[in-house]
């Protein structure tokens, strides 16, 4: 029998941007939505154009640049922020405008300050002003996990009747258990009068580390779209993580009525890129996507899956895009296979000078590095695109750093600000602390430190580090990232690279705040 269609609805550049630090510039957008599509992604989201200025550009860029994915805008249930939404999606093959109010009590009467009755009228608002943009309108529920179940069934009866084509249930707060949400789901199905006329749709956070159990579980009780993210980034503890939704329901086909349209094999240089993009490193021991998730460490189990792939394996590595970490190219590869590469992983450079500049890089780097690999490059197009962010203002010149055993490390920098050089030395307890120290000597953030990591970004210990510095200061949060195969040279370009996005004025909203 031929399997109903489970829609995957990709999140990631609007709920995994809400998460502390992860913003990210258009050109980010573009290169992650690049990717989307190329996994055969249904329906990107791509961000709240209302949020700001440059939220709307991001948007509109990723509706023109994407051909084969549905383009999302999300939007509060009022009219300018639906216009909004609609202006920067309209322009897309596919556009959907995404919008939502909050129905538990709680919302309504501590956020909202608006009656049950007052809520249902605008989000039919929502709907018809939506409507004048696209008939592709989808409505969320915010909060449905802790909404009432009548007056759930009330709501979405009307803002169907007004033209909402599908009907999303999110579980906002990561509150509910598997059974008591798939019932949810059951049940409004079954209540809601015209509730055959839309597809039903799941979205949960993952506060109780279930946000991938909850929405199989709906996936059981008829929901036919997921919202999800890759890697499960997303407000406070995450979305459901794309990867594991779609291979669960993949592997276990003998117990799902529906499969996905997903290319699985792009997962793994998704999560790269995403991880890579946004400095939130993913854990060892991660589902599908952590470095150890087909690693067998037990003498046992390598013996068995020698023998018999199956019986450790559930599913295979390269399935996933695990082999896609190739060789690319190396020393002597010449301009053309440079653009050519960066072309088949998603990557345009707007104009001659930006590809003449990379390419420089890419040289500077293959003198260090015998064997450049994808994440390499996708590495060195994040370095070239952060510096020419509007607002920078700092930039390293040179670094010298110092570490003996029995001596004290220390690390001399230059760095220019705005063009002029300034010299600075410090001490510290290793050559990164010693320069981070020299750095602030300069910049004076007073910023605090909340996060220090260093991944290697391919295998060897030639490999380029790749590090994140997320910063925190009278309250915003920012990650800076740099790249290097010298790790205290990454470290410094990663401070810089935050410090300066403390210096970058961007006022954005929060959707949900
Ligand atoms: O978690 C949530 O409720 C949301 C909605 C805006 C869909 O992200
Ligand atoms: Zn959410």
């Amino acid at each position: 029998m031929a399997k109903e269609k489970l829609i995957i609805f990709d999140t990631t550049m609007r709920d995994g941007e809400q998460s502390p630090g992860a913003s990210m510039t258009k050109e980010d957008k573009l290169r992650i939505a690049r990717q989307l599509e190329r996994m055969r992604v249904d329906v990107i989201e791509a961000g709240f154009p209302a949020a700001s200025e440059g939220d709307f550009d991001s948007v509109q860029a990723v509706a023109r640049a994407i051909k084969e994915s549905t383009i999302c805008g999300l939007a509060r249930a009022n009219e300018k922020d639906v216009r909004r939404c609609g202006e920067a999606v309209k322009v897309a093959a596919q556009p959907r405008i995404h919008t939502f109010i909050a129905t538990s009590p709680i919302h309504m009467e501590k956020k909202l300050r608006m009656e049950p009755s007052q809520v249902i009228d605008q989000a039919v608002r929502a709907i018809k002003w939506a409507r004048d943009y696209t008939d592709n309108v989808e409505f969320s529920a915010e909060d449905a996990g802790r909404s009432d179940l009548d007056f759930l069934c009330r709501i979405l009866e009307q803002v169907i009747k007004a033209g909402a084509r599908t009907i999303n249930v999110p579980d906002t707060v990561g509150y509910t258990l598997p059974d008591q949400y798939g019932l949810l789901i059951r049940s409004l199905r079954e209540r809601v009068p015209n509730a055959d006329k839309v597809i039903w749709s799941v979205h949960c956070h993952n506060d109780l580390g279930l946000a991938v159990a909850n929405s199989l579980s709906a996936v059981q009780n008829g929901a036919r779209q997921v919202e999800c993210t890759i890697n499960g980034l997303g407000e406070r503890a995450g979305n459901a993580a794309l990867e594991e939704i779609v291979m669960a329901v993949r592997t276990r086909q003998d117990v799902f009525t529906c499969d996905t349209n997903i290319d699985a094999t792009q997962i793994v240089p998704a999560s790269k890129l995403v991880s890579g993009i946004t400095g939130y490193p993913v854990q060892p021991n991660k589902a599908i996507v952590g470095a150890n998730a087909f690693a067998h460490e037990s003498g046992i189990h390598q013996d068995g899956v020698l023998k018999h792939r199956e019986t450790y394996e559930i599913m295979s590595a390269e399935s996933v895009g695990w082999t896609t970490n190739r060789l690319t190219l190396g020393k002597l590869s010449g301009r053309n296979a440079f653009k050519t590469r960066l072309q088949e992983i998603g990557v345009e450079l707007e104009s001659e000078e930006a590809l003449n500049a990379a390419f420089k890089r890419f040289k500077e780097l293959a003198d260090k590095k015998r064997e450049i690999f994808d994440e390499d490059l996708h590495a060195l197009i994040s370095e070239e695109n952060l510096e020419h962010i509007e607002n920078e203002r700092y930039n390293l010149v040179s670094l010298t750093a110092h570490s003996e055993t029995g001596e004290q490390p220390y690390a001399r920098i230059v760095i220019s600000d705005n063009g002029k050089e300034l010299p600075s030395k410090s001490e510290g307890s290793g050559p990164v602390d010693a320069a981070f120290k020299a750095i602030e000597a300069l910049v004076t953030s007073k910023a605090e430190l909340l996060l220090y990591s260093v991944n290697a970004i391919t295998t060897g210990t030639d490999a380029q580090g790749e590090v994140t510095v997320r910063l925190s200061k009278d309250g915003r949060v920012v990650n800076g990232q740099g790249a290097d195969t010298d790790i205290v040279v990454a470290s410094a370009k990663a401070y810089i690279n935050a410090v300066n996005k403390l210096c970058a004025k961007t006022e954005r909203l929060n959707p949900q705040l």
